[in-house]
């Protein structure tokens, strides 16, 4: 495995793998690596000829009064989990290689974006799309790994992948979860044990969604109002949003009649956790 940090070598090997015509696949994370990242990566290898791993925790993408300094880290655990994964480049650039000027161009994302997280987190999918942007560039890749945990960020990509004709092919995959239920996520760390316990509930609360929408309650208002009751019953941390769209366009719908996404967004003291499903109506 080979650590890359300056974008000019990483263009350079990538250039040289396509002259080859390998399979380039990209699993771009901020690192403090987890079993849903890992996921990714292995994906990754039974799809591609060779799998790139970007850890770079992007500033674009925080905003002012969130965790971009004290966000976790972690490089050498980080190298030894890629190297046992069979990663074969990681790229891991430095803030100053990845913008050493105050950017000159930032992308803006229009759609999909006033729903959900990106309400509160202004800018922080036009953060992200940049660094993709970027990110596609330097690695040449044909396939990229993302995951549904994140499932409106799936959605923005594709939207990005679309819109700027890059010729990538998206893989969404299913979010990894703790046997609790809680979705995997690096800020689980910044967790006690009693939240991160009683913070299994937001899965629980998702499947409560669920089981009321197969008993036939296709009314998105009143399952909003049972799921939110259900959650405030069992957990102390303020919950953000509990909210139902149609998927991928994220628009609100009056009926459930199509493939819908349910997320939950709850903030603890110290970590702002979110989780989804994605359902098909049959
Ligand atoms: P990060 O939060 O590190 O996540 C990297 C990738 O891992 C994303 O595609 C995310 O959806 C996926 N992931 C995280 N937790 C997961 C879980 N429990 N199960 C499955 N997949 C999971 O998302 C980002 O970084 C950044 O926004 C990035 C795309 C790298 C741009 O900076």
């Amino acid at each position: 495995m080979k650590i890359v940090r300056s974008i000019s070598e990483m263009e350079a090997l990538t250039t040289h793998l396509k002259e080859k015509d390998k399979r380039i696949g990209f699993v771009p994370t901020m690192g403090y690596l987890h079993d849903g990242h890992t996921q990714l990566i292995d994906k990754c290898n039974e799809k591609s000829d060779v799998t790139i791993l970007s850890i770079f925790v992007n500033p674009l993408q925080f905003g002012p009064n969130e965790d971009f300094e004290r966000y976790p880290r972690d490089e050498k655990r980080d190298i030894e989990i890629a190297k046992q994964h069979q990663v074969d480049y990681i790229f891991m650039p430095s803030k100053e290689e990845m913008y050493p000027n105050e950017s000159s161009v930032k992308l803006y994302v229009k759609d999909r974006v006033n729903v959900l997280c990106g309400k509160s987190r202004l800018g922080h999918f036009d953060g992200v799309a940049t660094v993709l942007a970027k990110l596609f560039h330097i690695t040449k890749c044909d396939l990229v790994f993302f995951g549904l945990k994140d499932a409106q960020q799936v959605a923005v990509v594709k939207g990005l992948i679309d819109d700027m004709n890059f010729t990538v092919e998206l893989i969404p995959v299913e979010t990894v979860r703790e046997k609790s239920g809680l979705a995997r996520s690096s800020r689980n760390v910044y967790l006690s044990e009693l939240e991160k316990n009683e913070a299994s509930a937001i899965f629980g609360s998702l499947n409560y969604a669920k089981k009321l929408m197969f008993d036939g309650e296709n009314n998105p208002v009143i399952i909003k109002r049972k799921v939110t009751e259900f959650l405030e019953a069992k957990i102390k941390a303020d919950i953000e949003y509990i909210e139902i769209y149609n998927y991928p366009a994220l628009k609100e719908i009056e009926v459930i009649n199509e493939r819908i996404i349910i997320a939950i967004a709850v903030q603890y003291k110290n970590a702002r956790l979110i989780d989804n499903i994605i359902l098909d109506k049959d």
